[in-house]
């Protein structure tokens, strides 16, 4: 006993005598009632000074773990002693405890499932922003500037609708997007991914059913399926949604709800027309359906002109756009900072699930956002990484035209491309043979919602370097082509 305590120079050495020694009571090395060794004793073992044993023992004591007595020492409180290896108890089956739910997260897991790129691959399956353009300084004093002013209050509760100097902000930006906030409100997430399931818990499932682009987002199909949704995807033209086939599938059968990605949908990068937003937004209101707005992408724009969001198309009396922002890809995904913005009505009802689920989304998050945009570091920042995205994007579609045998390449915008080969084509296969080669990419399939796309592939370009573009593109394309010929 005592050889294996290793010291770790990056700690408090009394908290890892204190861990040490817990350790060594509840696996049941130290017994209930047995005598520790004295201060001295123990320092000398574990090589540390006796003021740190002093120190130990004493938060030990304090944490009831054990027992000094008067002239003799101090010895382990017995509830404590072996607690990890008790030997009687039998095992517990998990299995036929999982519900659905959590079967279907699971199977649609793409992190545990998914693509796997090898050390030193180059992979598109990314469409994460570039760390290499955070502006660190900025947020470190966005961070300093909040804490200095307020840090005691948000370090404690805050409220589940958000921290108010962020939603005023949030407010005023959509409204700066041509939004009418009349009769809306918003409420404040974490990321995207919460305010959708946030929805999906929140609405009726009348008839269990929702429509949405063919192919669409993966994460929004796994959510779908996990909250027992039938999927209707409805095919995509060069200016986005089919309006024949909307037209086609809400004639069929009704629907509880539709979910749109108008701008720089993922995984075709489309953006859909001015006009088709307007007609798309005249035939679901008219059959008197929600539509839940995905605008995650909304604002990496490398060319072309500015188009409203469908919420700020919405005409007249129609209330049934539910706009789910976020800032992951125009910013920081890891401070998971999203919003809704929605019919008052709603967002009352969503601020009761937020609450009920999480409380709310850290403040502390919410706050240095706010700061680091309120210091006007955001534009600064947008205009940047747009310079640099744009230049990858233009880079990339000029290799993907070098080198690729395909059909038809998409990607207004944002940080990917969308290839299609022609219908026979597998780009499962074409991914074995790339991977062999030390690049990977996201075959097509699943963003679609039918079982279809076995011929399409997503390029996330955002994380790759331009020599790394050339090459990879490079080797899919010679690739692709052996397998054609
Ligand atoms: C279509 C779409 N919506 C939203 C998001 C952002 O989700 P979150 O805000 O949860 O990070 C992504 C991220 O890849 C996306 O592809």
């Amino acid at each position: 006993m005592y050889l294996d305590f290793k010291f770790a120079d990056d700690r408090p050495a009394y908290i890892q005598v204190k861990d040490y020694m817990k350790r060594l009571m509840t696996t049941g090395a130290l017994q209930a009632d047995q005598k520790l060794p004295s201060t001295r004793e123990l320092s000398v073992l574990l090589r540390v000074s006796r003021n740190t044993v002093l120190s130990a023992y004493s938060d030990l004591e304090d944490e009831g773990y054990i027992y000094a007595v008067k002239g003799q020492g101090h010895f382990v409180v017995p509830s404590v002693s072996g607690v990890s290896v008790q030997r009687e108890g039998k095992r517990l089956d998990w299995a036929p405890h999982l519900n659905d739910y959590a079967r279907l997260a699971e199977e649609n897991d793409l992190m545990k499932h998914g693509i796997r790129a090898e050390k030193g691959a180059i992979s598109f399956t990314s469409i994460a922003p570039d760390e290499k353009l955070f502006d660190l300084q900025n947020v470190k004093r966005a961070f300093l500037d909040r804490m200095s002013l307020e840090g005691e209050v948000l370090l404690n509760y805050g409220y589940a609708k958000g921290y108010k100097p962020l939603i005023d902000y949030l407010l005023r930006y959509m409204e700066n997007k041509g939004v009418n906030i009349q009769g809306k409100d918003l409420l404040i997430t974490s990321g995207f991914t919460e305010a959708l399931s946030l929805v999906l818990s929140t609405l009726n499932q009348g008839h269990g059913r929702i429509l949405c682009e063919n192919p669409t987002h993966h994460t929004a199909i796994k959510n779908f399926k996990m909250h027992g949704y039938d999927i209707t995807g409805v095919e995509m033209e060069p200016d986005g949604i089919s309006l024949t086939g909307l037209a086609r599938e809400l004639s069929k059968r009704p629907y509880d709800l539709a979910y749109l990605v108008p701008s720089y949908h993922n995984p075709t990068g489309i953006v859909m027309s001015h006009q088709k937003r307007l007609e798309a937004l005249r035939l679901l209101n008219e059959y008197q359906i929600p539509v839940i707005e995905d605008g995650f992408n909304e604002e990496l724009r490398y060319s072309g002109s500015h188009i409203a969001p469908l919420v700020a198309c919405a005409g007249g009396e129609n209330n049934s756009v539910i706009y789910l922002g976020s800032f992951s890809k125009i910013l920081f995904p890891g401070l998971r900072v999203g919003w809704v913005l929605a019919d008052k009505t709603l967002i009352h009802y969503l601020e009761s699930v937020k609450r009920a689920r999480s409380i709310h989304t850290s403040t502390l998050d919410q706050s240095l956002l706010y700061q680091y945009l309120y210091n006007g570091n955001f534009e600064k920042y947008l205009k940047r990484a747009k310079a640099e995205y744009k230049r990858k994007y233009e880079l990339a579609i000029r290799c993907c035209e070098e080198w690729i045998p395909m059909e038809r390449l998409s990607g207004d915008g944002g940080l990917h491309l969308f290839v299609e080969f022609g219908p026979d084509f597998r780009t499962r296969e074409l991914l074995a043979a790339c991977s062999a080669q030390g690049v990977v990419f996201t075959p097509g399939d699943i963003f679609h919602t039918d079982g279809g796309g076995h011929h399409t592939m997503r390029l996330g370009f955002s994380r790759v370097s331009d020599e790394n573009i050339e090459k990879g593109i490079r080797i899919i394309g010679e690739t692709a082509r052996k397998l054609l010929n």
